[in-house]
Formats: structure tokens, C-alpha cells, sequence
């Protein structure tokens, strides 16, 4: 039985390999080719489907990761119909080279340099036409679009705190990129650096992408107003505190929108934090549709502890003159959790907090805190400092006052470095080393980054991460250009510490 059968099955075998072998040899070879050539087309085909499949898988992986990591999105709707539709204009790998030639020209929407000089004039106090203006348009197209225009004046706060809710935004495609997909935080492996926190990313994600609840000008007394957005968040806080939104300042999540002249707050944050000091506010660049007309603005995470006693209270301040400062350096402050004596002349600040905010201060040639009277350098003609008189000041430094120090209600330590006004346009025979005097020591960290050659790798790094930070000043060309300035001060400063004998010392308080 099993012998017929076998018999039957290579029956039509032996007939097909007999008339084969009576064929002629050219039509032989033809035949063993082409099913040659069959074979080979199907076991192409089939390895490509394969890779095609889990190439697919691979980019959905890395989506997920991407977009995962501020733990929202991971069950995205996008990511379960195809990744490669939802990131259009990224590749999976980013490579930032130190050679900027080897970078292929990124398109860079608007390569204007931003006037740095030009930055305090516009923004101080006694001109803040610049700003009305803005807020004046903005005003009239939230009532020409026919949206709730309401000012408040909140009962616990003091009367000269005046709260304008401008209800612009929802549901319009005025901010388009709130609702697209694509952050313009842009984190491409599954980790930020590692000089970020997941707090500092969050809060990134946030300043960058929230979509926005309202605006709110908040003027408050003579101090310039304060330009506040909310923005809507995962968790429906706001709703929550809904009632209590009237009152308070911010009710939910909110960023404070600067003037589009102050770009140095964005650099500032991430130089903060690549030097390990994390002492700044996250900082991002947004463009408004309403505002500035459309300009991006630095926003800076919104911080009550800054607020102790409420906004007519004002931030919390160290109040200083020049000589309490330098006499208060002698005593070392703090040092090893020893409390000062009474008639020492102490603030409540810890004495490695100069330390940090002279690094930092030298670095960006922030002269606002410790030299608002431009005392240590040449200012010109335009500098606010001459303009406002404070030069003539210098004669008699002992008395002028330090500005701008602030630090947390609940943490009266620490120092916490806000409105950072950097210049960049200053030469280096023009430094201000007066940000340096009295300071003995240096952070540790902070002196081994400067000292490892490796300032600009982890600039780029972290800068391009700020999409529209990093084009509005040019695209890589441009951040180059400000971290040659920072480079070149870098190596001024080491030379300092040789020179004056500086202590490099860790500094983990
Ligand atoms: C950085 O500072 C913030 C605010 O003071 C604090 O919550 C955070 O723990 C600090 N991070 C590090 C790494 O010290």
C-alpha cells in the first residue's frame, strides 16, 4: 500500500526529470535559471517584508520613548497608528558635531540676530512704552474678537495689584503648535542630559507646549507689569481651583512672558544647569500669536515661593549695600551650619551662594545684581546705568546698593538667580571683574566643566533642545557665535583663579 503510493507520487517526477534530461543543454540552463530567479524574487521579498515590519516596530519604540518620558503620552493615539507619520521632521538620531561645517544647513525660519544691546534700554522700568504698546494691541485684538475682556481686582491683594484677564487664546488656531504633536522641546533618546531634572523637562514641556488658558497682565504699583500666562495641564488643577484662580495669581501651571529682547534668560537657564549651579527658573522660548506680534518671548516657570507675602509684597529680598556685602564675604556666613553672631553683619544667605552667583554673574556679564551702578567696566553711552545716573555713584560704592538678590520664602539659604540680563557684546578687555571681588572660592563643578574643554559640546547639547530658542538666534551658526564669547571668558576666568589664588572647592549646600 505504502509502496504504491510512493510509486504514484514520483511518478509525474520521473516523467518530468526524463523529458528534462532529453531536452538540449541551452534549454536546460534556461529553465534552472529561472527558477532560479523565482526563488531569489520570493526570499527578497520576504526579507524585506520582515524589516519592513520591524522597522516600523523600532520607530514606534522610539516614539513611545520620546514622547514618554514626560509620562503623558504613552498611550498616544498616534503612536498605535504608525509613528513614522506623527514625526515628520525628526530622524530618530541626532548627531551634534563640534565642527560646525559638517552640520548640513538646518532651515532656519528667521536668522535675524537679536540686538543684545539694545535689551535692558527697552525693558527697564523707567521705558516701558515698549511693553504698553504691545499690551495695548494685545488688548484691542482680544476685544475685537469678541472675547470676555474682564479686570479683576483681587480683595486680599492691595489695591495696587491689578489683574487683567485677557481670555485670548482657547480654541483658536492663533498657537497652532499647542495643539500639534511635535514639541518643540526636542529630546530624541530616551534621556534629556543628565544635567536636567525630570522636574526641569516637565517644566520645559510645559512653558513650551501648554496650551494656553488665558493671560493675564497683572500690574503692580511702579514695578514694571508682570505679563502672566496659565496653561492647561494634565491634571485639571485649574478646574480644581477654579474659585481660587481669582485671587491668587496663578491658579494652575503658569509661565511669566518676558520681552522678546531678554533671549539671555533661555541661555542663561541651560548654562545654569550645565554647570550643575541650579539656580535659575526653567526658561524656554514660545511665540504668541497676540504677542510681540509673534516674536519668540523667553517664559520663565512662574514661582510663588518667590511671592512669600503676595505679589503687592514683592519678591523676597536680600537687601545689601556694596560694603555689607564685602564685609559679610569676610565672615563666611553660614560656613558649616555655624549661625552667625548677632553684630556679625550676616544676611541669611550661605556664604557659597556668592560664590556660585559671582561664577555665573562673570560669566554672562550680568551686572544688574552685584554692579548695577556699571562700576567695574566701561558701560556706554546707551547702558542703563549712565542713562539713570547710577555711575556717578561709584565714587562712593560702599553704599550702593545690591539689586535683584532674591531667594525663597521657605528657604531663606539659598539664592535664586532671576532676570538674568546678560551681554554678550562685551569685549574681553571690558570685563566687569568687580562681579569677582571678595570671592576666595569657586564651585568645583562648575570650574571642572570650564576646565574640561567640554563647555560647548554641552551647550549644543542642551540648547538645541529649545527648537525655537535655538532658531531665533540662527540656528547652530548663532548659538556658535554666543558660545565663543562664553569660551573666551571661560579661559579668562580660569586664569583668574591661577592668578589670584582662587580655592576650587565642592559646594553641595
Ligand atoms: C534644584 O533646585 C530645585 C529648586 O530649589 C530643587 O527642588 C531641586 O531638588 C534641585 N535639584 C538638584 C539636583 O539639586
Amino acid at each position: 500500500m505504502g509502496k504504491s503510493r510512493f510509486h504514484w507520487m514520483c511518478f509525474p517526477l520521473s516523467r518530468l526529470t526524463s523529458s528534462f534530461r532529453r531536452c538540449p543543454l541551452s534549454k536546460r540552463t534556461l529553465i534552472i535559471a529561472s527558477i532560479c530567479a523565482v526563488y531569489l524574487v520570493f526570499v527578497v521579498s520576504q526579507v524585506g517584508y520582515s524589516q519592513q515590519h520591524r522597522d516600523r516596530q523600532t520607530e514606534r519604540d522610539k516614539y513611545r520613548h520620546t514622547r514618554g518620558l514626560d509620562h503623558l503620552d504613552v498611550s498616544d493615539a498616534a503612536a498605535e497608528t504608525g509613528a513614522s507619520f506623527a514625526l515628520p521632521t525628526r530622524s530618530n538620531v541626532v548627531y551634534i558635531t563640534l565642527k560646525s561645517k559638517r552640520l548640513k544647513p538646518s532651515n532656519i525660519r528667521g536668522t535675524i540676530r537679536p540686538k543684545l544691546r539694545t535689551k535692558v534700554r527697552r525693558n527697564k522700568p523707567a521705558n516701558p512704552a515698549f511693553t504698553q504698546n504691545k499690551l495695548g494691541t494685545l488688548e484691542r485684538d482680544a476685544g475685537r474678537s469678541k472675547r470676555n475682556v474682564a479686570s479683576k481686582t483681587s480683595p486680599r491683594e492691595s489695591r495696587d495689584i491689578d489683574y487683567k484677564s485677557l481670555d485670548v487664546i482657547p480654541k483658536s488656531h492663533a498657537d497652532a503648535h499647542a495643539d500639534s504633536r511635535i514639541s518643540s522641546i526636542r529630546i530624541y533618546s530616551q534621556r534629556a542630559p543628565p544635567w536636567f531634572s525630570s522636574q526641569d523637562v516637565r517644566a520645559m514641556r510645559f512653558l513650551a507646549d501648554a496650551k494656553v488658558l488665558l493671560i493675564k497682565k497683572v500690574s503692580r504699583g511702579d514695578s514694571p507689569p508682570l505679563l502672566i500666562f496659565e496653561g492647561e495641564t494634565s491634571v485639571s488643577v485649574s478646574q480644581q481651583k477654579h474659585a481660587a484662580r481669582v485671587d491668587s495669581v496663578c491658579g494652575g501651571q503658569c509661565g511669566v512672558i518676558s520681552s522678546p529682547v531678554d533671549t539671555t534668560e533661555v541661555f542663561a537657564f541651560h548654562l545654569d544647569r550645565v554647570l550643575g549651579l541650579n539656580r535659575t527658573l526653567p526658561a524656554v522660548s514660545r511665540t504668541f500669536s497676540l504677542l510681540h506680534d509673534g516674536q519668540p518671548c523667553p517664559v520663565v516657570s512662574w514661582d510663588a515661593s518667590l511671592y512669600p507675602g503676595g505679589l503687592a509684597a514683592g519678591r523676597s529680598t536680600v537687601r545689601l549695600t556694596w560694603g555689607e556685602y564685602q564685609s559679610s564675604l569676610k565672615q563666611r556666613c553660614w560656613h558649616k551650619n555655624i549661625s552667625p553672631k548677632p553684630d556679625s553683619g550676616c544676611s541669611t544667605v550661605h556664604h557659597y551662594e556668592w560664590s556660585k552667583l559671582a561664577l555665573f554673574d562673570f560669566l554672562l556679564q550680568i551686572h544688574n545684581r552685584l554692579d548695577q551702578s556699571c562700576c567695574g567696566f566701561r558701560p556706554r553711552r546707551e547702558d542703563v546705568c549712565l542713562e539713570l545716573g547710577h555711575h556717578a555713584d561709584c565714587g562712593n560704592q560702599n553704599h550702593i546698593q545690591l539689586t535683584n538678590i532674591i531667594h525663597r520664602g521657605h528657604d531663606p539659604r539659598h539664592l535664586v538667580f532671576t532676570n538674568n540680563k546678560g551681554f554678550f557684546d562685551r569685549n574681553e578687555d571690558n570685563l566687569d571683574f568687580q562681579l569677582l571681588e571678595g570671592i576666595k572660592e569657586l564651585p568645583e563643578q562648575a570650574v571642572s566643566v570650564l576646565r574640561s574643554r567640554r563647555l560647548r559640546e554641552k551647550l549644543l547639547q542642551s540648547l538645541f533642545l529649545d527648537q525655537t530658542y535655538w532658531e531665533s538666534q540662527g540656528g547652530r551658526q548663532g548659538i556658535d557665535k554666543l558660545i565663543d564669547v562664553l569660551e573666551r571668558r571661560a579661559k579668562v576666568l580660569l586664569t583668574y583663579i591661577n592668578a589670584h589664588g582662587i580655592k576650587v572647592v565642592t559646594m553641595n549646600v
